[in-house]
């Protein structure tokens, strides 16, 4: 080749077909021979995961697998998202396999994503039934890549002494574009990435940030020649890439640390923000409809709270309707304004509280009344304990509420809980037709929000544990 810039990507030709502990460094230099060729410095060689995988004996035959309990019940979480974007249902023993592989599973939607154990990002562990002979195995990741491409890359020194780079590849999907693109998971001879900060671009500006995945452009440039179906070229030559020649490499510094991954926050970090970050929204909301199908969505999230005796006693009612909200609100706002006539207020004070009223409550997309239900409270013919068990029945709703809110906050709902309910119980169920045992508790104004919020101040954390040994 006689251009200046550019790189050859040569498939090796008459690769067999491996099996476990077969030399792949010989058959490499078989192969080579075959064609003519010979290893020049700085030359690239990169080997399909599936070539190692098979020679370090790394596959599994299904039908072997017991799957755990974990395995079948991930089985019945992900079955129906499968179904719904029509994908095959993983197997129960595959996804055992994919549990022994990973250190952690990141999502479990219509595909698994797992953090594999030697800490790459992908889905199902990296486990692959293409190009795999017999029907029911599968081919797990090498257990240690570097390794692998190391030994082959000390071993065809010692026959050619050439300093080569190797790279073991596979192929992965990505989270934010559409098909698998070649990914190095294993590397020896050549650096991973290629740290261009501090270099000056075209017109002389010192690059910030700039850093270059060296390894996985070149596994994805090989992977157009290998292929990903029956081309059985698991073996491609790279030839002109210029590189820095170095020993000492891992794939390691190519996977981005968790503390700088900003798209996988820890779940326990996740959840903190969405208990610390949720507020009462007392605002106009944008003009923008909310689905009651999402209201649903929180509801069914509220309804795993905790109550007394399990006894479940929220009731959620739903209030779209914009004249049934009219008349519900008018309603109230004259018994609001026989209260605060009879406690004196001035006709101002009256009239910006209706106003309020009215606002609140009609404005918002979505109005959600909560109440109690009475009739599961469990029965005793003294009255305290009568009177504890209608306590337990009020701290139990409010369990509910507190999920309720939180559901808002993850659907990036803004909402306020407001207790105008509690005041106007009879208007309420008579308005809306409710059974005799309903008793209105509160009102959740929810909408998409306008503006975002401060936190009102909390107490400290000594205010409000009460020491024993002070
Ligand atoms: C039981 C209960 C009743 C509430 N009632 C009202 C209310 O009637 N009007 C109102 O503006 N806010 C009401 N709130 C919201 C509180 O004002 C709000 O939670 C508090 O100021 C803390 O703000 P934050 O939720 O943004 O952290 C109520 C909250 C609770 C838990």
């Amino acid at each position: 080749m006689n251009f200046k810039n550019g790189i050859e990507l040569i498939g090796l030709e008459d690769i067999p077909l491996v099996k476990k502990d077969d030399d792949i460094p010989n058959i490499i230099i078989e192969s080579l021979k075959k064609m003519g060729l010979s290893l020049l410095d700085g030359d690239i060689i990169v080997i399909a995961q599936s070539l190692i995988s098979k020679s370090n004996g790394r596959t599994r035959n299904l039908n072997e697998i017991k799957p755990s309990e974990e395995a079948l019940d991930l089985f019945k979480l992900i079955s129906p998202k499968s179904k719904k974007q029509g994908l095959p249902l993983k197997d129960p023993k595959l996804i055992q396999l994919i549990l022994d592989e990973s250190k952690e599973i990141i999502k479990a939607e219509h595909v698994l994503i797992t953090e594999t154990n030697h800490g790459f990002v992908c889905a199902d562990a990296g486990i692959d039934k293409s190009n795999i002979e017999g029907k029911e195995v599968v081919s797990l990741l090498p257990e240690n890549p570097d390794y692998n491409a190391e030994k082959i890359r000390r071993e065809l020194k010692r026959e050619t002494s050439k300093d080569i780079g190797v790279i073991i590849s596979d192929s992965f999907g990505r989270s934010f574009r559409v098909g698998a693109v070649g990914v190095a998971i294993g590397v020896s001879g050549i650096n991973p990435i290629l740290d261009m900060r501090g270099k000056k671009d075209l017109f002389g500006y010192e690059l910030q940030t700039t850093i270059i995945g060296q390894v996985d452009s070149l596994a994805s440039a090989a992977q157009l020649v290998m292929g990903e179906a029956n081309e059985g070229i698991p073996v491609i030559l790279i030839r002109g890439y210029k590189f820095e020649f170095n020993e000492n490499n891992t794939i390691k510094s190519i996977l981005r640390k968790k503390e700088i991954d900003l798209f996988r926050e820890p779940i326990n970090e996740k959840l903190t923000n969405y208990m610390k970050n949720r507020r009462s929204y007392k605002f106009p909301f944008k003009d923008k409809r909310v689905d009651r199908k999402i209201i649903e969505e929180c509801i069914e999230i509220a309804r795993w709270a905790p109550s007394a005796h399990n006894g479940q006693y929220w009731r959620y009612i739903i209030i779209e309707k914009l004249e049934l909200r009219e008349k519900l609100i008018s309603m109230m706002n004259q018994k609001l304004r026989n209260d605060l006539e009879d406690d004196g207020k001035s006709e101002d004070f009256i009239e910006n509280k209706l106003s309020k009223s009215r606002k609140n409550f009609i404005d918002a997309p979505i109005l959600v009344l909560l109440c109690l239900d009475i009739m599961e409270l469990e029965k005793h013919p003294n009255n305290e304990r009568l009177e504890n068990e209608f306590i337990l029945g009020v701290q139990s709703i409010s369990s509910s509420a507190t999920y309720l809110l939180l559901a808002f906050e993850i659907k990036n709902l803004a909402a306020c809980w407001y207790c105008a309910p509690l005041f106007a119980k009879d208007i309420i169920k008579k308005t809306l037709h409710l059974p005799e045992s309903y008793v209105p508790m509160a009102f959740f104004t929810v909408g998409y929000p306008l503006k975002s919020i401060h936190a009102p101040p909390r107490k400290e954390l000594q205010e409000i544990i009460y020491d024993l040994n002070v």
